[in-house]
C-alpha cells in the first residue's frame, strides 16, 4: 500500500494526555496506555477513532474506565477502530497489551538486548507497544510508570524529568517520569536494566544546571568520556551559534549494542548504537572519534530541530534530518578543520548520495509517496537535505540565514511543521522569494552543469557560459531549471583574485553566482588578464560540473586557490582522467600509464608542510573505485577499475618512495595519544604513506613492523588493513589477524573492525573468506553491527569480490538477505541497497545481479514490506 503526501489530513481526534504503565518482563511485558482524547472541532461527528497497531496482543480495552462493548470496536492486525464516541467532551481510552521484548528481533518498539530493555520508535515503532495514533503530528504530554524486578533492573528510565520511585511489592520497584514537552510517539523512549553511568553537569546560558548522564555497560564507563566531552561542546555550540538552550533538568544517553541505526534523539533520553559512544585510544580509530563527536552533536541538536519543532508527516523527514545534519556538519567544521571536513562530506555525498540519485532508488529530498517509510532514511533525505539547507545559507548569507532560523524557531516551536513552513520563514525574514529554489526539495537527480569560459583580451571581458540539466529519475521525466548558487573566484597570477568592474547575464552576490536558467552566460568586465575560473568553491551546490579546464588551469587552482576545498577538487579533477584511462587500459589488456604530472603534483602536496596534514592525506587518497565507476557511467567492470587504480597508485608509490619514507618516519607519534583533529591528521598522513610504502614493498615486513609497533587503534587497524589487503596470504598477515582477534576477543566493536578488514580484501578469494568468517564463533546474525561489518562491508566496499563475474557473490547475498529479512527487515532492506547500481555493470555481471534480485523478488509472499519495496524498485527503476 502506497501512502501519498496529497492524502494528508489532520486526525479527527486530539490527543490530550498519555499515561503509560509498563510492567516489564522479558517475554510478557504488560503495557497499560491511558489516552485522553477529544473530537477535533469541525471533525465529522460520526468519525470513529482509528489507532495504529503492529503485532499486538490486546488484553483489555476500557472507555472511561468501563469495559468497552465489543460492538463498539474492531481490531485488525494493524488497527483498532472505536465508534460511538462523544461529540466534544474529552474521554479516556485505556488499552492493555502484552508484548514480548525478547522475541522482538526487528529491534523496533520495545526490545531486550543483552539484558537491557530499550525502545526504538521512529518511525513507526510505538504501534508495536500499544494501539496509538502513531503519527508525528499527534503531540501530547506523557507520564510514564515503569515497574520491574529491582535486581535485574536497578535503572528505570524514560523521557523528561524524574518524578519519583519506590519499592513495589516483593523484589520489584517502580519509577515515574514526566515529560512536560508535548511530543509525538516516535520520540518516546524507555530503558531498563543494569548499567554503569558517567555523570557531569552543564550550566546553560540562562544559568540553569542540567544533569548529564551517559549510561553504558558496567566496566565501559571510561570509554564514554569522549562522548561526554562532545556532548558538552555541542550544548555550548548550539547556544552560541543557533541561540538554542536545553530545556529539561536532565539529559541522558544510553548506549546499547544491538541497534538498527546510528542513534535516536528521543526527548531527554537519546539511545545510541554503542559504536557511536564508546572510545579510547586502544580501541577506537580517529574516524570513530570523529563519528562520535558528530552523532552526539546530531542527536543533541535534534532537541530543537526535530523535537521542539517536529514533522507534520513523514514526507517532511528532511525538515528535521537535513537541517540537523547541516547543524552537525557546521559543528564539526567549527571543532576541526573546516576545509578537511568539507572534503570528507563531499567524498561521502558523491560516493553514497550521487549513486542513489542516479539510480532506481532516486527520490526527491521531500518525497511525495512511499510504501515503507523505513526505506526513506536515506542519504538523499539526510545528506542532500543538508546540502539544500547549506545552499539557503549561501544564498541568504550568514545573517539572512540566522534571521530565517530565528523566525522558524519563533513561529513553529511546539508544532509539527512542513518544509513549506521552513522555507517561508527564510522568505519572510529576508523578503526573498525562494519558489524556484524550493525545486531542490521536489526534483530528484543530481544537476549536471556544463561550463565553458572565454577570455577576450581586447575587451578585457570574461564570459562564463553555463547550462544545467537535471536527469530524469523514476516518476519524474521532465525537470524545471533550478536555482543553483555557485561560489566562484577568478584567479590570476600567484593566486590573486580579480574583482570584475561589472557583471551582466545574471545575478551575482559577493562571491556567489546564481544560475537560475537552463542556460545562461555571465560576462565579467574589467578583467585585465586571463584568469582561471574556480567554480563551485567549497562545493556550494551538490551538482556535477562538466568544465573542460586544461591541466595547467587545474594545476593553477591546485596550487593557488585560497579555498582549500577547491584545491582538493582540482587535484581530484587532475587525477580522474588518468584513473579512467587506466581502467579502460586494464579492461583492454593494455599497458597502464601514470601521468608524471599527476604524481609530481601529488608528491609536492604530500611534502608541503605549509598544508595541514589531514588535507595532504585527503589529496593522497585519490578518487575511489566508486568515484571512477561513476565517472565512467555504464558498462562497468569493477576488476578493471581496481586494476587500473592500483597501477596508478603503484606508480605514485614508486615515484614517491623517498617522500613516503620520510613522511612515515618524521610523523611518528612521540608521546601520548590525543584524539584532536591535528593529531588525527598526522596519523592519517603517516598511514597514507604506509599504504604507499607497502605498494612498493615485496615483503610484508614493513607493514608487520608497523602492526607490531602501533600503540593506538588508528595505526593498528591501518597496519592490519595494509597487511591483509596487500599480502593476504602471508604468514605475517595470518599471525597479525590471529593476534588481533585474540587480543580483542571480548570487544565487539573492535571485532567488527576485524571482520570488516577481512571483508574488504579484494579479489578472488573474497566470497569464500566471507563465508568462512560467518562460521567464526564471533559472528552473530542477531547483532546488526556484526552483520553490517561482514556482509554489509563485503557488499558495499569490496567491489571486486562482491561483483565477481560468475555472480556467486550476488546469489550468496540474496540468500543472506532472505535470511536476515526473517529476523530484521530494516537491516535486510538497508543491505539490499548495495545492489542499487546493478544496471551500470557490464552485461555479464548485470545479468547475474538481476537474477539474484529475482530470487529475492520470487520470495514475495514471505518478504517484509521493507525488502519487497526495495527489490521492486531496484528491479523496475
Ligand atoms: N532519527 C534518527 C537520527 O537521524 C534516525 C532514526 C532512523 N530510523 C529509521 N527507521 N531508520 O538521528
Ligand atoms: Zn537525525
Amino acid at each position: 500500500r502506497t501512502i501519498h503526501l496529497a492524502d494528508y489530513r489532520p486526525t479527527d481526534f486530539v490527543l490530550e494526555r498519555v499515561d503509560l504503565t509498563f510492567e516489564l518482563d522479558p517475554t510478557e511485558t504488560k503495557v497499560e496506555a491511558r489516552l485522553i482524547f477529544h473530537r477535533r472541532e469541525g471533525a465529522d461527528l460520526n468519525a470513529p477513532l482509528v489507532l495504529d497497531g503492529d503485532e499486538l496482543n490486546m488484553t483489555g480495552l476500557l472507555f472511561d474506565q468501563i469495559e468497552m462493548a465489543p460492538e463498539r470496536y474492531t481490531e485488525t492486525a494493524d488497527s483498532l477502530t472505536i465508534r460511538d464516541l462523544p461529540e466534544s467532551v474529552p474521554f479516556e481510552i485505556t488499552v492493555t497489551t502484552l508484548i514480548n521484548p525478547e522475541a522482538n528481533t526487528q529491534l523496533m518498539g520495545l526490545y531486550r538486548s543483552n539484558g537491557i530493555y530499550c525502545t526504538q520508535c521512529e518511525a513507526e515503532g510505538f504501534r508495536r507497544i500499544t494501539f496509538f495514533p502513531d503519527r508525528p503530528d499527534v503531540l501530547a504530554v506523557y507520564t510514564v510508570n515503569i515497574i520491574a524486578d529491582k535486581d535485574a533492573n536497578p535503572l528505570l528510565l524514560s523521557n523528561g524529568n524524574f518524578l519519583g520511585g519506590a519499592g513495589y511489592g516483593p523484589g520489584k520497584h517502580f519509577a515515574a517520569w514526566f515529560d512536560p514537552h508535548p511530543k509525538p510517539s516516535y520520540l518516546f523512549a524507555l530503558v531498563a536494566g543494569d548499567l554503569g553511568v558517567v555523570e557531569d553537569t552543564f550550566v546553560t546560558m540562562s544559568e540553569r544546571e542540567v544533569a548529564l548522564k551517559i549510561y553504558v555497560e558496567h566496566g565501559k564507563e571510561a570509554r564514554a568520556a569522549y562522548a561526554m566531552d562532545a556532548l558538552k561542546r555541542s550544548m555550548k555550540w548550539d547556544e552560541e551559534v543557533f541561540g538554542r538552550e536545553y530545556d529539561l533538568d536532565i539529559f541522558m544517553i544510553v548506549a546499547v549494542s544491538d541497534f538498527n541505526m546510528g542513534a535516536m534523539e528521543n526527548k531527554g533520553l537519546n539511545i545510541f548504537n554503542d559504536k557511536y559512544v564508546l572510545a579510547d585510544p586502544e580501541t577506537a580509530t580517529d574516524q570513530d572519534y570523529a563519528n562520535i563527536e558528530a552523532i552526539i552533536a546530531h542527536e543533541y541538536f535534534h532537541n530543537w530541530t526535530g523535537n521542539r519543532i517536529t514533522c507534520r508527516d513523514w514526507f517532511q523527514l528532511c525538515l528535521k534530518e537535513g537541517l540537523t545534519v547541516y547543524r552537525d556538519h557546521e559543528f564539526s567544521a567549527d571543532q576541526r578543520s573546516r576545509a578537511v571536513k568539507r572534503i570528507a562530506e563531499v567524498r561521502h555525498l558523491r560516493s553514497e548520495q550521487f549513486p542513489e540519485d542516479a539510480g532506481p532508488l532516486a527520490h526527491p529530498v521531500r518525497p511525495t509517496k512511499f510504501r515503507e517509510i523505513n526505506n526513506f532514511y536515506t542519504t538523499t533525505v539526510y545528506e542532500k537535505g543538508s546540502e539544500v539547507t547549506r545552499m539557503i545559507a549561501t544564498i541568504l548569507g550568514r545573517d539572512g540565514f540566522k534571521k530565517g532560523m530565528d523566525l522558524y524557531f519563533e513561529r513553529h516551536d511546539g508544532e509539527a511543521a512542513t518544509v513549506e513552513d521552513f522555507v517561508k520563514s527564510f522568505e519572510d525574514a529576508n523578503g526573498r522569494d525562494l519558489t524556484q529554489f524550493s525545486l531542490w526539495y521536489h526534483q530528484a537527480g543530481t544537476p549536471q552543469i556544463t561550463v565553458s569560459s572565454t577570455y577576450d583580451a581586447g575587451a578585457k571581458t570574461l564570459s562564463l557560459s553555463l547550462e544545467q540539466m537535471v536527469p530524469a529519475t523514476p516518476g519524474q521525466t521532465a525537470k524545471e531549471p533550478m536555482h543553483i548558487p555557485l561560489k566562484f573566484a577568478l584567479i590570476g597570477e600567484n593566486g590573486s583574485e580579480a574583482s570584475p568592474a561589472a557583471v551582466s547575464g545574471g545575478e551575482v552576490t559577493g562571491d556567489v553566482l546564481h544560475l537560475t536558467e537552463r542556460s545562461q552566460t555571465f560576462v565579467f568586465t574589467g578583467i585585465g588578464a586571463r584568469p582561471v575560473v574556480s567554480l563551485n568553491r567549497s562545493f556550494s551546490a551538490p551538482v556535477t560540473l562538466h568544465f573542460a579546464q586544461s591541466k595547467e588551469d587545474l594545476a593553477h587552482i591546485a596550487r593557488h586557490d585560497s579555498d582549500l576545498f577547491a584545491r582538493w577538487q582540482a587535484i581530484t579533477d587532475l587525477a580522474l582522467p588518468n584513473l579512467m584511462a587506466a581502467a579502460k587500459a586494464a579492461a583492454a589488456g593494455k599497458a597502464i600509464e601514470c601521468d608524471a604530472g599527476l604524481s609530481d603534483a601529488l608528491l609536492a602536496i604530500a611534502a608541503d608542510e605549509t598544508l595541514e596534514a589531514a588535507f595532504r592525506a585527503q589529496a593522497l587518497a585519490l578518487p575511489s573505485e566508486s568515484d571512477i565507476a561513476r565517472e565512467l557511467g555504464s558498462n562497468n567492470d569493477p576488476d578493471a577499475i581496481y586494476k587500473g587504480r592500483q597501477a596508478i597508485l603503484s606508480a605514485i608509490a614508486t615515484a614517491g618512495a623517498d617522500t613516503f619514507r620520510s613522511l612515515y618516519d618524521s610523523l611518528a607519534s612521540g608521546g601520548s595519544f590525543t584524539p584532536d583533529a591535528a593529531s588525527a591528521g598526522r596519523r592519517a598522513l603517516r598511514n597514507a604513506a604506509l599504504g604507499f610504502l607497502a605498494l612498493s614493498d615485496k615483503s610484508p615486513a614493513g607493514a608487520a613492523q608497523a602492526f607490531a609497533k602501533a600503540d593506538n587503534m588508528t595505526d593498528l587497524a591501518q597496519a592490519l588493513t595494509v597487511l591483509a589487503h596487500r599480502f593476504p596470504e602471508a604468514p605475517e598477515t595470518h599471525a597479525a589477524l590471529a593476534a588481533f582477534e585474540s587480543r580483542f576477543a571480548s570487544n565487539a566493536l573492535v571485532l567488527d573492525k576485524w571482520f570488516a578488514i577481512q571483508a574488504t580484501i579484494p579479489g578472488e578469494g573474497s566470497l569464500e573468506r566471507v563465508m568462512r568468517l560467518m562460521q567464526n564463533p564471533h559472528f552473530a546474525a542477531s547483532n546488526p553491527n556484526r552483520v553490517r561489518s561482514l556482509i554489509g562491508t563485503f557488499a558495499f566496499a569490496n567491489a571486486t569480490g562482491f561483483n565477481r563475474p560468475d555472480g556467486k557473490a550476488y546469489h550468496f547475498f540474496a540468500e543472506e538477505i532472505l535470511a536476515i529479512d526473517k529476523r530484521n527487515p530494516q537491516l535486510a532492506a538497508r543491505l539490499l541497497t548495495a545492489l542499487r547500481s546493478w544496471r551500470l555493470l557490464e552485461p555479464v555481471r548485470a545479468e547475474q545481479a538481476r537474477e539474484a534480485l529475482m530470487t529475492i523478488e520470487r520470495a514475495a509472499p514471505q518478504l517484509s514490506s521493507d525488502v519487497a519495496d526495495i527489490v521492486e524498485r531496484i528491479l523496475k527503476g
